[in-house]
């Protein structure tokens, strides 16, 4: 089994056991996390309105809870309906720092039903650390977590 689908099946697992959602958010987060050394921090916001909640995490707990959309990379995403991978945010203007130490960022669409519903969000010191097989990974987990995040809206 290949790394990425070692960590598909880790994801699906997750879902699959874990019966409280947030719980299984944080297994999936943890999943990643375990896998991926790059994904220092990776978590998932859940979009209400217009703002991002942060429901579950894995790495140094963050005072960003709650993001209003057209804010920071992860308010971008939803703004503009795009996915963001960003080399180094030190590039960047609209930027929300979690940690004055992190250097590159993804964040990854979670759609439900062709809605945005949330999103994963990970950091890494490292410049340029996220590709787009992280994109197309993450895509993957975006999909699996999909039905877990719209059932806490
Ligand atoms: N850096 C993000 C904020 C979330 S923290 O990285 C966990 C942003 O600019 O939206």
């Amino acid at each position: 089994m290949s790394h990425r689908d070692d960590t598909l099946e880790a994801v699906r697992r997750s879902v699959a056991e874990v019966a409280a959602p947030r719980a299984a958010l944080r297994a999936a987060m943890q999943a990643l996390a375990e896998r991926h050394a790059h994904y220092e921090w990776v978590g998932i916001y859940v979009l209400r309105g217009d703002e991002l909640d942060l429901e579950a995490f894995v790495g140094q707990a963050t005072e960003h809870v709650a993001i209003p959309v057209g804010k920071g990379v992860c308010g971008t995403a939803v703004a503009r309906r795009a996915n963001q991978l960003v080399t180094d945010v030190r590039d960047l203007d609209n930027y929300i720092a979690c940690s004055e130490s992190v250097r590159s960022e993804i964040v990854v669409l979670i759609w439900h039903q062709g809605e945005i519903v949330g999103q994963i969000d990970a950091d890494c010191d490292a410049v340029g650390a996220f590709d787009a097989g992280d994109e197309a990974l993450l895509s993957r987990v975006a999909e699996i977590l999909g039905p877990v995040v719209a059932g806490l809206l």
